[in-house]
């Protein structure tokens, strides 16, 4: 969403984007010359590839730039970007600080009075201004992110380790196992590896049946609800072509685990090319 929101802005002639791969360092560092912005996410969505972030937004603010971290994905439980260096901090609060998948809702966190004005200036002169109902379904959710945030956590990193045993999946990822990427940064820098695992069947067909003859699992487009959801995301046309065809991002919820499981081992070994 972000990255197409730029692209549409940068066709305007409003401003020129540098998409870089955020997990490689030294390329980050490289195109921070001259940069007005930049704008992370970590873990990525849906390739959940971890960036060093805080070496990152420390060479960012050195360059000038303003550094904006989207922590939907972590929540302020698993990152406090404003700790490292981050102006501002952006949530979709549909995802799991609301956590019930019923409110459409973001928020931008920042420590600086004077972009703090900014901001709700730029809000209050463009309208986008959150009903009371809306708040008040965001608050109640938020009551409980603690414990949902620790089961779904618990439960992605079971499913994970179950996953990546399993003859069906030719790639897992998911920070939390210790084989994975971006594991020892997520380590050092995360406090936890958070609810999303993205797998890849053999083929876009094996991904399309499993998404089809889950259960339990919703197939849908948000994530971070209580509710578990499963989807094939290069279906969507906006999505980067880097995306494999065969991946399935799994928004794991908390649910009872061994529920979770039964479903999607079901799932997958009814799927064709499956055995
Ligand atoms: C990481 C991330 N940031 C931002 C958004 C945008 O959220 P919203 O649907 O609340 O506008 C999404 C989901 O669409 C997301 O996954």
């Amino acid at each position: 969403g972000s990255v197409s929101l730029a692209l549409a802005e940068e066709a305007r002639g409003r401003l020129t984007v540098r998409q870089v791969d955020i997990a490689d360092t030294a390329q980050v560092l490289g195109q921070l010359d001259g940069a007005d912005m930049l704008w992370l996410e970590s873990p990525t969505n849906p390739m959940l590839e971890v960036a060093e972030t805080a070496v990152l937004a420390a060479a960012a603010k050195a360059a000038g730039a303003t550094v904006v971290v989207d922590n939907t994905f972590n929540t302020p439980l698993v990152s406090r970007p404003l700790d490292y260096g981050a102006d501002v901090v952006l949530h979709s609060v549909t995802k799991y600080l609301a956590g019930h998948s019923d409110v459409v809702l973001g928020a931008l966190v920042t420590s600086d009075a004077a972009m703090r004005a900014e901001l709700a200036t730029y809000r209050t002169l463009h309208g986008a201004i959150a009903g009371p109902f809306e708040v008040w379904l965001a608050l109640r959710g938020l009551r409980t992110l603690a414990l949902r945030m620790e089961r779904s956590q618990a439960n992605a990193l079971e499913l994970a380790r179950r996953l990546d045993a399993h003859s069906s999946v030719t790639r897992i990822r998911y920070p939390g196992l210790p084989n994975d990427s971006g594991h020892e940064r997520a380590t050092a820098q995360l406090k936890g590896y958070g609810g999303i695992i993205s797998i890849e069947l053999e083929s876009r067909d094996a991904a399309d049946a499993l998404v089809e003859a889950v259960r339990l699992w919703l197939p849908a487009t948000s994530l971070g609800g209580v509710e578990s959801l499963i989807e094939r995301r290069r279906r969507q046309p906006g999505e980067p072509k880097t995306v494999p065809e065969a991946l399935v991002r799994l928004s794991v919820g908390i649910e009872n685990v061994e529920d979770l499981w039964a479903d999607l081992e079901a799932a997958l070994s009814s799927a064709p090319n499956n055995g």
